[in-house]
């Protein structure tokens, strides 16, 4: 059994009791992660490069982040670049392939991305003369795979998707895309930013080309991390200061002074992780949260998105007739639950598609508790049977 009081006590955040239910937007992070980052500025400041310990020290550093980073996604440490944050490292690498494609070239997005990964695309087609064209989804909230199937064609280069979407929790068969997109002879580029933090990942596994997240999501720093398929990435020229070293291959992509101190913390981040049984364990346990939130819904509750475990992440979005979602947010914040009210998430397709106006997320973590969900549901259904009520009244 998953020792969550045992995680919970590795975190000073949680020493109240706010009930954090907002990891889509940023997890908490534990102690360790942040000392990571004091231990580093004292121990290993300045610069690589120069012939003094402080200095091995950061190169040692780098190497370690890589080869860990390597080890969460299956790639090999080459392979890997860091980055500010996602968006960045897609605008980045979307603009490096770019150079690649010529005026009619086609790029696939679909309308369960986060427009992280569709506005790099669209910019690019902007400025290259390029084609996007979208893939929908089904009634049931799935990636419409036929449709993908029937976008491709000898001009598609890119396929550009979500491994899991940041509004609906939704997960995308990214093995199945993958190979369709290999078919079509272009590459798959993976936003794995809301899978990261609850399913294992295996790039290799998954034949992606490029696949992309953020450890911010996944109890770690404010850092996006990129794997780009060796063979892809060695054909691209970079944009990058002349001297800067060629390899490993992934650091071309990297421009200037790495944080080295948010890679010390993202080595404590996948220390912390192994140290809980790592995905694998943390998957398990979010299921059980999952179910007990969504077995416990208030009556009249909306769900976007699957009405079960299978096919999501314990991301979830709801919505009350009736009931504005900021007020309720409002709410329960005041009863001491952090769940946040939105309109599109950043997901502007699917906004587009389902109309929810505003809605809830809520966003389940593995630190979280059963207790934390039951109490969640107790109080949502108080508040929404006391707005029901007082609009009844009035
Ligand atoms: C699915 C998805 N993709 C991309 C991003 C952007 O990530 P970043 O903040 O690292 O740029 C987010 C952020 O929430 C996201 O949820």
């Amino acid at each position: 059994m998953f020792d969550v009081d045992a995680v919970r006590a590795r975190f000073s955040v949680f020493k109240g009791d706010f009930v954090f239910l907002d990891a889509p937007g940023g997890t908490q992070v534990p102690d360790e992660v942040a000392a990571a980052v004091a231990r580093n500025y004292r121990d290993a400041s300045g610069n690589m490069g120069a012939p003094y310990e402080t200095s091995r020290r950061i190169e040692a550093l780098i190497d370690e982040a890589r080869e860990r980073a390597a080890g969460f996604l299956g790639a090999t440490p080459e392979e890997i670049v860091f980055g500010a944050n996602m968006t960045s490292l897609n605008f980045t690498l979307s603009r490096t392939v770019g150079r690649t494609l010529s005026p009619g070239d086609e790029i696939v997005v679909t309308a369960l991305d986060h427009d992280a990964n569709v506005a790099p695309w669209l910019e690019l087609a902007r400025d290259k003369d390029l084609v996007v064209r979208q893939v929908n989804i089904t009634d049931d909230t799935n990636l419409d795979y036929g449709e993908l199937e029937s976008l491709l064609n000898p001009r598609t280069r890119i396929v550009a998707f979500p491994f899991a979407s940041n509004a609906l929790g939704t997960t995308v068969d990214a093995a199945r895309v993958s190979s369709l997109a290999h078919r079509a002879g272009a590459l798959a580029w993976v936003d794995a930013v809301q899978y990261a933090p609850h399913l294992p990942i295996d790039v290799k596994a998954i034949d992606a080309d490029v696949l992309i997240c953020s450890s911010y999501k996944f109890c770690g720093p404010h850092l996006g991390i990129a794997y780009g398929r060796r063979e892809v990435i060695e054909s691209w020229r970079p944009y990058k200061a002349r001297p800067s070293a060629n390899e490993p291959v992934g650091h071309r992509f990297e421009t200037g002074t790495l944080p080295y101190e948010l890679l010390a913390a993202l080595v404590a981040s996948f220390d912390y992780l192994d140290s809980i049984g790592g995905i694998d364990e943390i998957a398990g346990w979010e299921r059980t949260l999952g179910e007990a939130f969504l077995a416990g819904l208030p009556e009249g509750t909306r769900l976007y998105g699957s009405p079960t475990m299978e096919g999501r992440v314990p991301t979830f979005l709801v919505n009350y007739d009736g009931i504005p979602s900021a007020e309720l947010s409002v709410a329960l914040a005041k009863e001491g639950f952090g769940v946040w009210s939105g309109d599109n998430y950043y997901a502007l397709a699917l906004y587009e598609r389902l109309a929810w106006r505003d809605a809830l997320r809520v966003g389940i973590a593995h630190y979280n508790t059963l207790e934390e969900i039951g109490r969640l549901n107790e109080t949502l259904g108080v508040l929404v049977r006391g707005a029901k009520a007082a609009s009844a009244d009035g």
